[in-house]
């Protein structure tokens, strides 16, 4: 199939912002014909025949509009899983045979359905496309960082099981709630003075206890606290984003025997990028500058950093790395239980390779 028409829907978001972006970066704009749709009418004439991205896309089309989706080769949706949810069904019953790339995570865990991360999974990917698969999404962020920072392990089949503890960033549960957590450290910090360390600390924790506190997204105080608890109530105790952790780490790597990954996930006053500290078990005792190697080597994106005070905490932080591609992996050691113990801490940011990044790859995939 030649793609020549490329819709994008909801480039105007936080995760559609970021990928645009990126696509100009990357010169992707000039790989076919393009499309913006807009799901609101103030949207599309807000913007009608804007020079958007340095370029002229023409006219804002209507995103509810199923003739012009069907028009389309390729749809990329960063409008959320309501959007998915709503149109594609009707456009695979009315018979669209377009490849669909999508950030939300309706339709992950379908049959149908691959989950991106070419970096690690292209063979996964290849083998969809062989099979005619057309609907290509992007994996949770969380799991997506893990398995960029960790793929070497992965590669050499090291790994029994993971402990993933998690320190995700506000972006993940998206843009109103960073902008949340913003206001929070800004009415919280108002004209606050205390005598002493003890004072200001009662009166900050009264102030994030204030019904006054801007809440309506996180439901609570994420400044100066921390939630441990992402998305909704699942099964055996676990959250759903926890769960996501095991189910999309075997999908994406299509593994024979199932790689158990199990954690905590909590949400901390971070800006942009998730983090998290890993208890790892080996098949085997490998020696540790075995496994430095095969984590340093394994893609272009690891900024692998030795396990120093100095350097882990100027280059293995949300500070150092947001915005940035690459995947930091550090506090590389063994444990005290055990010599097949490995302990290590990864970050990347979570709107690049955690949302968009792998969506555009993907596109640039279809190309090829
Ligand atoms: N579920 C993630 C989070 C978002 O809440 O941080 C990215 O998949």
């Amino acid at each position: 199939m030649k793609i020549k028409k490329v819709g994008i829907v909801g480039w105007r978001g936080m995760v559609g912002q970021v990928l645009m972006e990126r696509m100009q970066a990357e010169n992707d704009f000039t790989l076919a014909e393009y499309t913006l749709f807009s799901a609101s009418e103030t949207g599309r004439a807000a913007s009608a025949q804007a020079q958007i991205y340095g370029r002229d896309f023409g006219p804002i089309a209507d995103a509810n509009d199923l003739g012009a989706l069907k028009k389309m080769d390729v749809i990329i949706t960063c409008q959320g899983g309501d959007y998915t949810k709503q149109y594609y069904p009707i456009l695979k019953r009315e018979g669209w045979s377009g490849y669909w790339i999508d950030a939300a995570s309706t339709l992950r865990m379908e049959k149908e359905a691959t989950i991106i991360l070419d970096p690690v999974n292209m063979p996964v990917i290849k083998k969809a496309l062989h099979a005619g698969e057309k609907t290509f999404v992007g994996g949770n962020c969380t799991v997506s960082l893990m398995l960029m920072g960790i793929q070497g392990l992965f590669q050499a089949d090291l790994i029994e099981w993971i402990s993933t503890m998690t320190y995700q960033a506000a972006s993940g549960a998206g843009a109103k709630n960073m902008e949340e957590l913003v206001a929070q450290y800004g009415y919280v910090g108002q004209g606050l003075q205390a005598k002493s360390a003890l004072e200001l600390e009662k009166k900050v924790t009264g102030l994030i206890s204030s019904p006054q506190l801007p809440h309506a997204n996180f439901g609570h105080a994420l400044a100066y606290n921390l939630l441990p608890w992402i998305d909704s109530e699942y099964e055996m105790g676990q959250s759903r984003e926890e769960w996501k952790g095991f189910a999309e780490t075997n999908k994406i790597l299509q593994t024979k025997t199932s790689i158990p990954v199990d954690g905590t996930c909590a949400r901390v006053s971070v800006l942009r990028c998730h983090s998290q500290g890993l208890t790892i078990k080996l098949k085997k005792n490998v020696p540790l500058s075995e496994i430095e190697g095969l984590l340093r080597d394994a893609n272009p994106w690891v900024k692998f950093v030795p396990n120093k005070k100095e350097l882990t905490l100027s280059e293995l932080t949300p500070a150092a790395l947001s915005g940035s591609l690459s995947v930091g992996v550090g506090r590389v050691r063994k444990m005290r239980i055990g010599d097949e113990y490995l302990n290590i801490f990864t970050l990347g940011d979570q709107l690049l390779w955690g949302a968009a990044e792998p969506l555009r790859r993907m596109l640039r995939i279809l190309f090829e």
